[in-house]
């Protein structure tokens, strides 16, 4: 009979504090590597342990500096496939260059390149969370995973006991998202309509449903710019909304979104920790740790369990 194999925890720069977190809800080391600069920029990887024989989970999020952290992602696993590593888990709980995933005018499919991508470098195996769209998963020919914050937020707004609450999709893009976070809140849902003029430039238009003298919960996979939650919350309060709240899984909080936030008619902004609080947090943004899940989904797999359980979404 085959020996077991052993699991081990690698994580690359992208995003520490998860990698620990999820460490420690394992209760286990993480696995020793030198992830570092050559001086003209290049990333620079050895390991500094054994990885032979054994079952590897790499916790690299991509959305910190996402073009350092894909590049440090494909050295690590081909690292991994090189130091004969039983199999390769990539854990990227933020997949960056998700947004680009289906033919604009001469646009590339990136979303389709960076799976390309990770699968040549030698991933086995791909975990995700709220990916930008389900289509994402086809990308891959490798089994992908795709957990999700949304049993995480819609606990911690139960626990708020707000009354009147609809739940809001920012976009037509989000409305199934948006109907499962809803019947987790048992809410009805309302729907915005945006456009987006050019990239990181958002319009609302209108809104599709009742919210006056309502609480609203709007509910997206990332918060960039935050123009979108920014200028619907507005269209919302516009529209009567009693109280205004945001969920979203990927805070990428680029440029000066926490500022916008911060001046906002939203309440409170509830986030995972996908990609760390980089600019610094306010008191409008609450995180929440998706190391339990994204522990229990990697002794799952690890295990050989059914996954279902831990996808429920
Ligand atoms: C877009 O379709 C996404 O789901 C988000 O709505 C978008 O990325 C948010 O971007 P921003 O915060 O820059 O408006």
């Amino acid at each position: 009979m085959e020996p077991r194999s052993t699991l081990k925890v690698f994580s690359g720069n992208a995003n520490k504090p998860l990698a620990q977190k999820i460490a420690d809800e394992l209760k286990m080391p993480l696995g020793k590597i030198s992830a570092g600069k050559f001086s003209d920029g290049e990333c620079s990887i050895l390991l500094d342990e054994s990885v032979r024989g054994q079952d590897v989970f790499l916790i690299q999020p991509t959305g910190t500096k996402p073009n350092e952290d894909i590049i440090e992602l494909l050295l690590l696993v081909d690292a991994f496939r090189r130091g004969s590593a039983k199999a390769v888990y990539v854990v990227a709980p933020y997949y960056a260059y998700c947004r680009q995933d289906r033919l604009v005018g001469r646009s590339p499919i990136s979303a389709k390149t960076i799976a390309n991508l990770i699968q040549k470098a030698g991933a086995d195996y791909f975990i995700a969370a709220d990916l930008h769209s389900e289509s994402i998963v086809g990308f891959f020919d490798i089994p992908v995973d795709n957990l999700s914050a949304l049993p995480i937020f819609s606990d911690y707004f139960k626990e708020k006991k707000l009354n009147n609450i609809v739940v809001v999709s920012p976009d037509v893009g989000g409305v199934k998202r948006a109907r499962r976070f809803a019947s987790r809140l048992d809410a009805p849902i309302a729907i915005i309509d945006k456009q987006r003029p050019r990239p990181n430039e958002s319009e609302v238009v209108n809104v599709v449903g009742d919210v006056s003298g309502k609480t609203c919960i709007m509910v997206d996979d990332i918060v960039d710019t935050g123009g979108s939650l920014c200028n619907a919350a507005k269209l919302l309060k516009a529209k009567g909304a009693k109280a205004v709240y945001a969920a979203c899984t990927h805070a990428v909080l680029s440029g000066d979104a926490l500022k916008k936030i911060a001046e906002s008619e939203i309440e409170e902004l509830a986030v995972s920790d996908s990609i760390p609080l980089r600019n610094g947090s306010s008191p409008k943004i609450k995180q929440l740790s998706l190391a339990p899940v994204l522990a229990q989904a990697i002794k799952t797999i690890y295990d050989g369990q059914s996954i279902s359980e831990v996808l429920q979404k």
